[in-house]
């Protein structure tokens, strides 16, 4: 072995002593016949038959480009189409403009790399996507000034601003900018960022308008307010939060990601934003596939399968609640079990408490989704690092093309595996249990 195979084999063999190894899954819920409780496709889309004549009308159309540009957006690659989409984009999420990007992930470091100055202070939940903290570590922002609060806690938040504010004389005269980053649902706790209380908290305490929220809707968009249009618009925040990301590659059965944000912003992103300027744009094939889908969510084609997912989070935490027993080694966490009696499943709330997204915690998460897969359920373990210790979890992701059965049938085999123990596994059963499979990254 060379010096440089036996490096990357011992760190990887480091990995696998610390059940940490990451491989790639052979059977994806795309490509198996097991029940999709995993994916982040929460309508189905990348299932719809209405969707997908839609694309195949436009690409059966011969006058339609299909391949390339072989360009980045800023020399040859600004074409007609992707401009077009991102026009309708600002105009459906109520924006004044809107940029396109290749991924979410290139959306975040692209944006958070270059928008704080070097005298800022950026702030952020401390469950925020790795994209986010990529793109934080990268900026001009040194460590000390980069401050994490606790996860959802709005007086964590409050602290954190307050310290900042009484240290930094630049902060108070309003010459320096504080940026907030936060995601409106959490990928891997599926709770929600109580942005209304953050918003407050940042104009309240820096009343000059330097404060400035980033709010990363990946897991938000298609679910919430008006048509899909995400938790932002669902609380009508549009005004008083200064970047929103959309991503197209979840809900929306796509890939890339939209920024919204004034087009004084924009205008600096097209110059600073490195995996803009220095990446080739997506294909027009790409550019088409988020156009259809986006023009489901303009039709209010999202509408039904966004409320059957809701609902399926309600079944699927109700039943749960009434069949796990107490202390069993499978548990909700706190936030879910207020969704079952909260007054805000109300029609006048501004959107659904529920999520598609339902963290069962539990020790053993990987023997959990082992046995599931036995009985036709793919619902991922999610372990140490993508999670801090003791708190793993199995992700059960609903779908709109899920059924109240399957909902039922998951509920039934996660109490019947509390019931067993973690013992009287049959041989077929442990044959899994030993290809379960590895540690998932956060998605
Ligand atoms: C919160 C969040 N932001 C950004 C991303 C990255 O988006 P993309 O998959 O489009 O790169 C993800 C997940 O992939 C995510 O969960």
């Amino acid at each position: 072995m060379s010096a440089l195979e036996q490096r990357l084999q011992s760190a990887l063999d480091s990995r696998a002593s610390r059940q940490m190894l990451r491989a790639l899954d052979p059977s994806p819920p795309s490509s198996s016949t097991l029940v999709d409780f995993s994916s982040n496709d929460y309508l189905s889309f990348s299932r719809s038959t209405v969707l997908r004549q839609k694309l195949v009308d436009v690409v059966n159309d011969d006058a339609t480009p299909l391949y390339g540009p072989p360009s980045s957006r800023l020399l040859d690659g600004n074409t007609p189409l992707h401009a077009s989409l991102e026009r309708r984009l600002a105009a459906f999420f109520a924006a004044p403009s809107a940029l396109l990007f290749n991924s979410g992930f290139d959306a975040n470091v692209g944006l958070w790399t270059c928008l704080p100055g070097p005298d800022d202070w950026i702030i952020f939940d401390a469950l925020v996507h790795a994209s986010m903290h990529d793109g934080m570590r990268a900026s001009r922002v040194p460590r000390q000034r980069r401050r994490a609060f606790r996860h959802n806690r709005v007086e964590s938040l409050e602290r954190v601003l307050v310290d900042i504010v009484e240290r930094d004389v630049g902060v108070r005269k309003g010459e320096k900018s504080v940026w907030v980053g936060v995601e409106s649902l959490y990928s891997m706790d599926g709770d929600l960022a109580p942005l209304p209380d953050m918003v407050e908290v940042l104009e309240r305490l820096l009343p000059r308008g330097n404060g400035h929220m980033v709010v990363d809707e990946a897991h938000s968009s298609g679910l919430y307010g008006p048509r899909g249009r995400g938790l932002v618009s669902a609380l009508e925040l549009e005004r008083r939060i200064t970047v929103r990301v959309h991503t197209f590659g979840k809900a929306m059965a796509c890939s890339g990601a939209a920024v919204l944000a004034s087009p004084l912003i924009r205008h600096f992103l097209v110059n600073y934003a490195r995996p803009l300027i220095y990446s080739t744009v997506s294909t027009h094939l790409s550019a088409l596939a988020v156009s259809k889908s986006l023009e489901m969510l303009e039709e209010g084609k999202s509408d039904e399968p966004a409320a059957h997912v809701h609902a399926l989070a309600v079944r699927l935490v109700s039943r749960l609640s009434s069949l796990l027993p107490p202390a069993s080694s499978v548990s909700l966490p706190p936030h879910l079990s207020s969704i079952i009696t909260s007054s805000s499943t109300a029609t006048a709330a501004p959107h659904p408490p529920t999520s598609p997204i339902v963290p069962l915690l539990t020790p053993s998460p990987r023997p959990l989704a082992a046995f599931l897969r036995t009985r036709g359920f793919l619902a991922r373990p999610i372990t140490y690092p993508t999670v801090p210790r003791g708190e793993e979890r199995l992700r059960v992701c609903l779908h709109a093309g899920n059924t109240q059965r399957e909902v039922d049938g998951l509920c039934e085999a996660v109490a019947e595996w509390v019931r067993r123990g973690e013992r009287g596994v049959g041989h077929d059963e442990l044959v899994a249990l030993r290809s379960a499979e590895p540690l998932q990254a956060k998605l």
